[in-house]
């Protein structure tokens, strides 16, 4: 693995005085709505995590904001100092490799340039050689292209294990990886599971759609956890695109009961976020004080605890 070429972007905690949602236990439903104020659930039993930790964002659903989820906590957790590693497991064309910059290595030609593709397919790969730098200092990235699909329709020996296989050789020291899944539940998303102690479900705030979807996935995050995962937990149900509403108010209740265990964290709306897509900045770069990137930054607080805290 290559370390950081050219200029390093540092970034840095944000301020305390920014206008935080407050951190609540149980998901208000009976409060006056005019009164109800959004705020983050922490449920008595919930603990941060450990680390070094290894997190699946997952849903089936299209579009439920999981690529956001994956790069703005993944650049909450290196302004807390952590050393993270991003896995874009979506072979889809529009995903997290075509959103973030990242360095190839400028003496390798491109037929020599691996990606997660690889390692399903050539036992040579380590994950070393396919983790590359970023502009961020502490974020390293491992791309996917559209070949990746090809795990999903050949199946190569091993799918199941392989990321779990490669994450537990004690390497690399990075302190959290995050693996953006793409929206399926087929063989890429299962290894993706199998390789991770927390799932992170992100679901749209106002889409009764994605509340049903959930109990596919709680399905098939069961069937991982009794065969290959016992340690698995959903750590988080983030409600992205998030406005106060009756319906956002519902969808939140009904989450909070599914997954009684986890925290519910509102992403707040933000439309700098397709700007900074078309930028190729995260947008805790492209608007730092944007509400979104604020929710991710409390979110990370809650889920590690004071770990790497500044
Ligand atoms: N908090 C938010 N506020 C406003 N828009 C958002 C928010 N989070 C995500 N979006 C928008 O929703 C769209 C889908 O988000 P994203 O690409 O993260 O979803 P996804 O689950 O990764 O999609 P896919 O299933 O296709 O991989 C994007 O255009 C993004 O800009
Ligand atoms: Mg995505």
């Amino acid at each position: 693995m290559r370390e950081t070429q050219g200029q390093t972007v540092q970034v840095s905690p944000l301020s305390d005085d920014l206008a935080f949602l407050d951190i609540v236990t149980e998901w208000d439903l009976s409060s006056a709505y005019h009164s109800w104020k959004p705020s983050i659930v922490v449920p008595p039993t919930f603990l941060p995590g450990t680390l070094p930790r290894v997190i699946a964002i997952c849903n089936q659903k299209g579009g439920a904001g999981k690529t956001t989820t994956a790069l703005e906590l993944a650049m909450s957790l290196i302004a807390r100092g952590l050393r993270v590693r991003l896995i874009d497991a979506d072979p889809q064309e529009a995903c997290l490799t075509v959103w973030l910059r990242y360095f190839w290595p400028e003496d390798l030609a491109e037929p020599a340039r691996k990606s997660l593709e690889h390692l399903y397919f050539d036992q040579t790969v380590t994950l070393q050689d396919i983790t590359y730098p970023t502009p961020y200092k502490g974020l390293y990235f491992v791309p996917s292209f559209p070949d990746l699909e090809d795990v999903e329709t050949k199946h190569p020996t091993g799918t199941d294990t392989n990321l779990q296989y490669h994450l537990s050789k004690p390497d690399d020291g990075f302190d959290v990886t995050i693996i953006d899944c793409g929206p399926s539940l087929g063989p890429l998303t299962v290894s993706a599971l199998v390789a991770s102690q927390d799932v992170i479900i992100p679901v749209q705030a106002a889409s009764g759609l994605d509340v049903r979807g959930a109990a596919a996935l709680n399905r098939t995050i069961r069937s991982v956890q009794g065969r290959l995962n016992p340690q698995l937990r959903v750590a988080s149900v983030v409600l992205t695109d998030f406005e106060k509403s009756t319906l956002a108010r519902q969808i939140g209740g009904k989450l909070a009961k599914a997954y009684p265990n986890a925290v519910i964290l509102p992403a707040r709306t933000s439309v700098r976020i397709g700007e900074a897509q078309l930028d190729k900045e995260p947008l805790r770069v492209f608007a730092p004080t944007a509400t979104t990137g604020l929710d991710y930054d409390r979110g990370a607080s809650v889920l590690f605890g004071n770990k790497g805290a500044a």
